[in-house]
């Protein structure tokens, strides 16, 4: 057995970036199998801090083969300011892969995100703007362009003619925009092919390839359980499959090959972009939660909606992904509270919900039914053993274990590598 998978259980921003840095050096390749540069994980490397949208974690081991597989979509012109910025700080970006099926984010994918927003007005999902859907319903639609038309000149141009005439349709008649040119875009995206057509591989056979062959493969999952198109709080999601499942699509690896699939959740909850949250805190708690844990976007740097743990969302997690471990991050932050609320279940008018309603409109007028825990309001942030842990801080981890259904194995208590507690991850 050779893969791990990495998932976020929550509405993403959980922590994945810092616990794949951590993990990846144990692993040969590092795949990121779904969404584009939509994500935001930061890694902290010595004293070299990294917002990484697209290139997987692993970036930084010379060890680990890093891929972006079929699942993925991919804005070329990202791709590349990301390899160079990473290039500037040192890092090495030789090794990284992408796969020829992956889909390309084009510039008129990036027009309809922002123009379908301003249409939708106060029912926007509030997208990263990246142009992440539209990318996504091309390639479902069947009128996508992948990394392997950037192959050949020819066939690019000939492809972008066909769809380019709907597009210019939809983009001046229904958006008001400016249509492009099959010239344009061609000669700009033949030029960003020139750096990356040698890193496209057929990334199914290679993965596959190297299971064979003994080797360990992390997915690095991006958003989270919450944003799955078809698990999360849909129409407020992304466009892709962040849950497990999407490991296996994304990357054309067969599930006997996974191990272990590990959730990463916070010790609180945070959402950027519109849609329900019932344990949201609109309070000083809420402010606090947003200062002290330093609650902004790294795409887009909108401040992040902070509520209390939600033990219902958190066991729907551990059911959707079939978690074999949770993660818990920034146990630390909740340090400077005197007591810690947890949502153990919804009330949706008077009917009591142990897992995520079904329902959207169940969902968005569901009202927590909390518990409450004493806080241990002393620095946790050195702690390096369970032992270590407050009293306090071991009952609450206990209990939101008991509530979860799956072990609680890992235990975040800073930003940094070393600031990570192992319970029972082996
Ligand atoms: P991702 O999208 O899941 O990778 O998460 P982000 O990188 O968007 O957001 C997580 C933020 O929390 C980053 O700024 C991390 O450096 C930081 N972080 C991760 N784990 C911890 C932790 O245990 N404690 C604290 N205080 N910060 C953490
Ligand atoms: P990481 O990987 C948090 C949210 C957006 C919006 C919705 C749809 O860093 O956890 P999209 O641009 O994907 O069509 O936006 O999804 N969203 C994220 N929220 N973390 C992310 O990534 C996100 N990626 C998308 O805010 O609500
Ligand atoms: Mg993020």
């Amino acid at each position: 057995m050779s893969g791990t998978v990495l998932v976020g259980a929550q509405w993403g921003d959980e922590g994945k970036g810092k616990i794949t840095d951590l993990l990846a050096q144990n692993y040969d390749y590092v795949v990121r199998y779904q969404g584009g540069n939509n994500a935001g994980h930061t890694v902290i490397h010595g004293d070299v801090t990294l917002a990484l949208h697209l290139i997987p974690s692993g970036i930084m081991y010379e060890n680990c083969v890093p891929v972006i597989a079929n699942g993925c979509v991919i804005d070329p012109r990202v791709l590349l300011e990301e390899m160079d910025h990473l290039e500037d700080a040192g890092f090495s970006t030789q090794r990284l892969i992408v796969s020829s099926n992956a889909h390309l984010i084009m510039p008129y994918h990036v027009d309809c995100d922002g123009a379908s927003e301003a249409k939708l007005g106060d029912k926007k999902i509030g997208t990263t703007n990246r142009g992440i859907g539209p990318a996504y319903q091309d390639k479902v639609a069947r009128i996508g362009l992948r990394m392997q038309d950037l192959e050949d000149e020819e066939r690019f141009r000939e492809r972008l003619a066909m769809v380019l005439t709907q597009k210019n349709a939809i983009l001046t008649k229904v958006h008001d925009l400016a249509p492009y040119t099959v010239d344009q875009i061609t000669e700009q995206y033949m030029a960003y092919a020139k750096r990356i057509v040698p890193m496209i591989v057929d990334t199914e056979a290679l993965l596959n390839e190297a299971i064979t062959a003994g080797k360990r493969i992390f997915f690095e999952g991006a958003q989270g359980t919450l944003l799955d198109i078809d698990h999360g709080t849909y129409p407020f999601v992304t466009s892709s499959s962040c849950t497990s499942g999407g490991a296996i699509i994304g990357t054309g690896v067969g599930p006997r090959h996974i191990e272990k699939v590990l959730g990463i959740a916070k010790a609180y909850v945070t959402r950027v972009g519109m849609g329900p949250f019932p344990t949201e805190l609109m309070d000083e708690t809420g402010d606090t939660l947003t200062q002290v844990g330093g609650e902004y976007g790294v795409t887009t740097g909108r401040q992040r909606r902070c509520g209390w743990f939600d033990a219902v969302i958190m066991r729907y997690a551990v059911q959707v992904n079939g978690l074999t471990d949770i993660c818990l991050t920034k146990l630390d932050v909740l340090s400077v509270l005197e007591t810690i609320r947890i949502c153990v279940a919804y009330d949706v008018d008077g009917q009591i919900y142990k897992t995520v309603p079904s329902r959207q409109a169940d969902f968005q007028r569901a009202v927590p039914v909390y518990e409450e825990m004493p806080g241990w309001k002393v620095d946790i942030s050195h702690c390096r053993s369970y032992e270590e842990l407050p009293v306090e801080a071991r009952n609450y981890i206990e209990y939101l274990e008991k509530l979860a259904g799956a072990p609680l194995s890992i235990i975040s208590v800073g930003p940094d590598r070393d600031q990570t507690i192992f319970r029972s991850w082996n």
